[in-house]
This record gives C-alpha cells, sequence and structure tokens, in this order.
C-alpha cells in the first residue's frame, strides 16, 4: 500500500469511529448544549468532542501532517510539501440539532494544493463515500459513478446557502434553475449533497460560498466519479477564505454553470 492509500483506509476507519460517537450524541439531542456561532450557525459539544477524537486520532498516526479543522483551527500557515487533512465533524449541524438525519463527518487529506483523499460517512444510514486520486469512487466498498443524464431537467440539483452570502446570489441562480425546469433540493448537509451527486443519487450541487472543509471531501468524490466540479482551492488563502461551489454529473455541468452566470 502506498501512503495515499494507508491514509484513505485510516481515514474510512476514523470517520466510522467518529460517526458512532457523534450518532451517541444524536441519540440523546436533549442533553446537548447548544451554542451560537452567528444567526443560523450553530455547535453543540457532539461537534466540539467528535472534531477532538479526529485530530488526537490523526495526530498520533501521522504526527508529520498538519490539522485544519472547522472547530479548531482559525489560522493557518502553509508549510512546504506537508500534507494537511481538512476535516468537518459534523456537516449539517443544523439538521443534526432538529433530529434530522441528513448530516455526515467529512474527511479530506491534500498534498500540495491537491485534494487526494476523500471520505464522506453518514452514519445513520451506515454509509461511508471515500474516493482516492485516480482511483475512481467508492460507496461502501462498492465503485459508483455520477448520473449519465444531460441538462437540468432529469434529476434534483441541491441548491445551498448560508448568510455568509448575499441572498440574491442563491436567489438569482435558483429563480433561474427554476425557469429552466430544474428541480432544487437541499437537505442541510452540503458535503453529503456531494457525495449523493457522485452517487448518481442527486446530478448537481451549487451553493455560492462553502469552506474547504464542507466541500474538499465531496468534490473529489465527484470528479473520482466521472463528473465535474469547479476549483474549490482557487485564490492564495483558500483554506481560510472558501469558495463557490458548481459541481454536477458531466452531462450537466455546463447547463448548470450556463443558469448560475446567467448566460
Ligand atoms: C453547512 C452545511 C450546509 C451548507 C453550509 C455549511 P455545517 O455546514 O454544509 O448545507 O449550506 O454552507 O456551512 O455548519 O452544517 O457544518
Ligand atoms: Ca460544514
Ligand atoms: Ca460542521
Amino acid at each position: 500500500m502506498n501512503n495515499i492509500n494507508q491514509r484513505l483506509v485510516f481515514a474510512e476507519q476514523l470517520a466510522k469511529e467518529a460517526g458512532e460517537l457523534a450518532l451517541g450524541y444524536f441519540s440523546k439531542l436533549n442533553t446537548l448544549t447548544i451554542v451560537s456561532k452567528g444567526v443560523q450557525d450553530m455547535a453543540t459539544e457532539a461537534d466540539v468532542n467528535t472534531e477532538n477524537l479526529i485530530r488526537a486520532a490523526i495526530e498520533s498516526q501521522y504526527p508529520e501532517d498538519d490539522f485544519f479543522g472547522e472547530e479548531s483551527s482559525d489560522s493557518y500557515v502553509a508549510k512546504e510539501g506537508q500534507g494537511i487533512w481538512v476535516v468537518d465533524p459534523i456537516d449539517g449541524t443544523q439538521p443534526f440539532v432538529n433530529g434530522i438525519s441528513s448530516w455526515c463527518i467529512s474527511i479530506a487529506y491534500l498534498v500540495q494544493n491537491e485534494i487526494v483523499l476523500g471520505v464522506i460517512y453518514d452514519p445513520s444510514a451506515d454509509e461511508i463515500f471515500s474516493a482516492q486520486v485516480g482511483q475512481g469512487a467508492k460507496l461502501n466498498g462498492n465503485p459508483i459513478k455520477v448520473s449519465d443524464v444531460k441538462g437540468v431537467t432529469n434529476g434534483l440539483i441541491s441548491v445551498g446557502y448560508s448568510n455568509r452570502v448575499k441572498p440574491e446570489d442563491t436567489l438569482g441562480p435558483l429563480e433561474r434553475l427554476i425557469r429552466a425546469q430544474g428541480m432544487f433540493h437541499r437537505s442541510g448537509s452540503g458535503a453529503l449533497s456531494l457525495a449523493y451527486v457522485a452517487a448518481g443519487r442527486l446530478i448537481g450541487y451549487f451553493e455560492p460560498h462553502m469552506n474547504i472543509w464542507d466541500c474538499a471531501a465531496g468534490c473529489l468524490l465527484i470528479t473520482e466519479a466521472g463528473g465535474k466540479a469547479n476549483n474549490i482551492l482557487a485564490g492564495d488563502n483558500f483554506l481560510i477564505d472558501g469558495n463557490p461551489v458548481i459541481a454536477a454529473a458531466d452531462g450537466v455541468y455546463d447547463d448548470l454553470i450556463a443558469i448560475i452566470n446567467n448566460n
């Protein structure tokens, strides 16, 4: 096994352990303390403790690697050649705190500005989506591929929204999608939605801004499953700043771009 493959096996195992911990909290929601990080932005001890578990395991197994997680990192100094783990311990905190099962653990590993592995684990469904660059994407160990539909009228396109962007940045594309006879979907977990695009359940995903921990694993899953995604590593400071995300099945991507750009 090369070292990326070893890390993928490790990440799959770790995502499952983290998922088990988070699922324990999900089963006793009424005992959790919800801390507001902003309007419609929250965290609970489930988010923090799940990230702590993931971080400790990575630091113990791969002390030479760096770590960037939603709950414990707010700055990052790039070190030449060093691999970095990018982690969202619970993506879909809003559904999570409301007792809705569309949430997941998202773990990616980047080397020199390339996403080389991605794992998304949905504990409620016991589904693990995983990809290694150049090696395809899998769901519970079986190869997956994006939908083979063409255009936006034959499937669901997930549209993400957060108050990090102006409402118009979403409303314009959403209106044009509906006028083009597309159908939108939003589960509250952008990462899990991206995994669903990779598995052919959704045909595309659009969100004007995502942080790197929301989308790194999901975008690799999509490109490894034969779909397309924009460059989410654009800009000098993409780890801190994030980027827009547009990702879709091959036959949907150009139409979705045209709808978003209004041309
Ligand atoms: C959020 C979810 C949501 C997306 C937001 C993310 P969180 O992550 O992925 O679906 O629309 O942009 O911030 O807060 O649940 O980890
Ligand atoms: Ca997230
Ligand atoms: Ca999160």
